[in-house]
């Protein structure tokens, strides 16, 4: 997760702004910078890896400089890199900047600054702005950053400084964090209030498309017309460990919440124009009408995301899918051919087993492509094209909105495939784009009231053994529910097609087991009341999780979670937001340690 820092005042600036770095350290990052005002214009220094390495590097850097920036970078654009950390610069070095977040139209506007004679040194979306900036610049910071800004598209928190305009910083946002804080000493800006409290606990949240000019005196702020507006303050009463969680008890709630985020940063800049683009792919139109069959490959969570691929291919592209856990795979002599395209979903990117079974299908001479969550790590270096989940580091080791990207991902490889085998015209891409969008807007509605999902918690917080039933997408979310409560609260749990209840698990049932059912609205709704009446005949308690507005489900369940309406291809991304709550409150109110769960670890790098 990328992290910004900036600071303007009267004492030495690389000091600050390495503590401020250090503080945003949590967030996990590829590679860091800084670049601070000195008397011929401006230092930059850039590192890769730990911001212990750029400390080392900027040892007795301009300790007469007052003013500069810095930033923690996870890469989302271009491999991580000393050229493509941040700052980015201009073409003459005067103008540098850093940005979180993702600029979604900056193929078209590099294609326009190159043909009006910028140069890039970077693969990143930010070098552009660094571009935009330095040709809107007349003698105004200020108007040249809005300038730039008017032009993007997409999501920015920015940061800019110039060697013209000593002592000054000016910042903007859209749909990325920028706080602000004025202290005894100086101005302080960052993506996080973490590092800006040293200044002061009372904070500016800054408003999209506001703008902010900071000096040593103090911060003034304008709107997208530039016209000065007044702030407003919000005081920052949280001690530092639950500012690193935004405000979140735990890492888990605080990812959970971000999964609108990754929706809209997973498909940022994929239709272009009507069409939907998977530049990262790797194979041309003609290898992708060639593939006979998929096989995806993974581990736990990401295995789950595979079973709902399985759902959509099938039934989009109509080409026959097996999802196997990586394990098995590699051990077991597994068919696949030149026109079999093997998938490997892992968050890590680095698991053992899934790289294992990458090299297994490779020998075997299958094409690879892989979906992971950290540029440049081994599954993406292994594999023949990539798509990135967009999901941020996750620092819970129960994966929630890494899932979610990886769910939204393959659902866009499953319209390409459907795409490209004739199964999915245009019209019908463009809508099905327009719903996936959607869902980032379901969940912020789920997350905006869990009643519910708490009330029925409570129900089942003191069982020893649950069930988790569904059929066809709902049996695959089922996977991932169950998954999620036993590796948090250590409550035993399994997932069932709901029609295999009745031959055998029902067996267990007994007045009170908890069964928790998805029954959305599909094609097997009707069916999968049935099984949860079986199973409420056997003294069941059934939590239901359901589409908003249906009624009949009241009669045959304890307590209902309703999500908003969507299709049934999209029921996965929906249904698993109150699963991950449903597991997260289950195991606080069992006093268990959600965000380190016992026994378990984030990236599994052994057999
Ligand atoms: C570990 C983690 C799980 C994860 C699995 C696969 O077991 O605890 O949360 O789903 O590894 O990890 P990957 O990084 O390959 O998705």
């Amino acid at each position: 997760m990328c992290g910004i820092v900036g600071y303007t005042g009267t004492e030495p600036a690389v000091d600050i702004l390495i503590e401020g770095l250090q503080r945003l350290e949590y967030r996990g990052y590829d590679s860091a910078g800084v670049a601070v005002q000195v008397e011929d214009g401006l230092s930059i220094v850039r590192r890769t890896g730990k911001v212990g390495e750029l400390a080392r590097a900027c040892e007795g850097l301009a300790p007469a400089s007052t003013c500069g920036i810095g930033h923690t970078r996870w890469a989302t654009h271009g491999t991580p890199s000393e050229r493509n950390a941040h700052p980015q610069c201009s073409c003459l070095g005067d103008i540098a900047l850093v940005h979180n977040g993702i600029i979604e139209n900056f193929a078209e506007l590099r294609e326009q600054l190159a043909a009006r004679g910028h140069q890039f040194a970077s693969d990143t979306d930010t070098e552009v702005v660094a571009h935009l900036v330095e040709d809107a610049y007349e003698d105004d910071l200020l108007a040249a950053v809005r300038h730039a800004a008017h032009q993007l598209v997409g999501s920015y928190g920015l940061a800019v400084t110039c060697a013209q305009e000593p002592g000054r910083i000016v910042v903007t946002r859209q749909d990325s964090p920028i706080v602000l804080a004025h202290g005894k000493d100086g101005s302080y800006v960052a993506s996080d209030i973490i590092a800006v409290i040293r200044a002061s606990r009372d904070v500016v949240v800054l408003g999209d498309r506001q703008f902010a000019s900071l000096d040593a005196q103090g911060i003034r702020y304008f709107d997208d017309n530039g016209e000065p507006i007044e702030p407003e303050f919000m005081h920052v009463d949280w001690d530092i460990d639950v500012a690193e969680k935004g405000g979140y008890p735990d890492f888990m709630l605080k990812e959970i919440h971000e999964q609108p985020r990754v929706v809209r940063d997973t498909l940022a800049g994929r239709m272009v124009r009507g069409v939907l683009k998977i530049d990262e792919l790797g194979m041309s139109l003609e290898e992708l009408q060639l593939v006979d069959r998929v096989c995806i490959i993974a581990c736990g969570t990401s295995y789950h995301a595979g079973l709902v691929a399985k759902q959509l291919i099938e039934s989009w592209a109509r080409i026959p899918v097996t999802v196997e856990v990586a394990s098995e795979f590699r051990y077991r002599n597994p068919i696949i051919t030149p026109t079999t395209l093997v998938v490997a979903v892992s968050q890590s990117g680095e698991t053992a087993d899934t790289l294992a079974a990458i090299s297994e299908a490779r020998i075997k001479g299958g094409k690879v492509f892989g979906i992971t969550n950290v540029i440049g790590s081994p599954v993406a270096r292994e594999s023949d094209g990539v798509i990135y989940t967009k999901a941020n580091k996750e620092i819970a080791v129960a994966s929630t909105k890494s899932f979610l990207g990886q769910v939204v991902s393959l659902t866009l490889l499953s319209m390409v495939l459907a795409q490209a085998k004739g199964k999915m015209t245009v019209a019908q891409t463009r809508l099905l784009f327009r719903e996936l969008a959607d869902t980032a807007e379901q969940i912020e509605r789920i997350l905006s009231d869990t009643t519910a999902i708490e009330e029925a918690a409570q129900a089942c917080k003191d069982a020893t053994s649950a069930f988790f039933i569904g059929r066809g997408m709902g049996s695959a979310i089922s996977y991932e529910g169950a998954l999620k409560l036993k590796e948090i609260s250590y409550l035993h749990a399994e997932a069932y097609p709901a029609g295999e209840m009745k031959h055998g698990p029902i067996a267990l049932l007994s007045e009170g087991f908890p069964v928790i059912a998805v029954a959305t609205q599909s094609p097997v709704y009707g069916k999968v009341i049935s099984n949860i009446r079986e199973s409420r005949t056997r003294g069941a308690l059934i939590v239901a999780v359901a589409t908003e507005g249906d009624e009949e489900i009241i009669k045959h369940a304890d307590h209902v979670i309703f999500v908003p309406k969507v299709r049934d291809a999209f029921s996965a991304i929906t249904v698993s937001v109150p699963l991950q709550l449903f597991a997260r409150a289950i195991a606080i109110a069992r006093g268990c340690d959600v965000d380190h769960p016992r026994n378990l670890a984030k990236s599994v790098t052994v057999e």
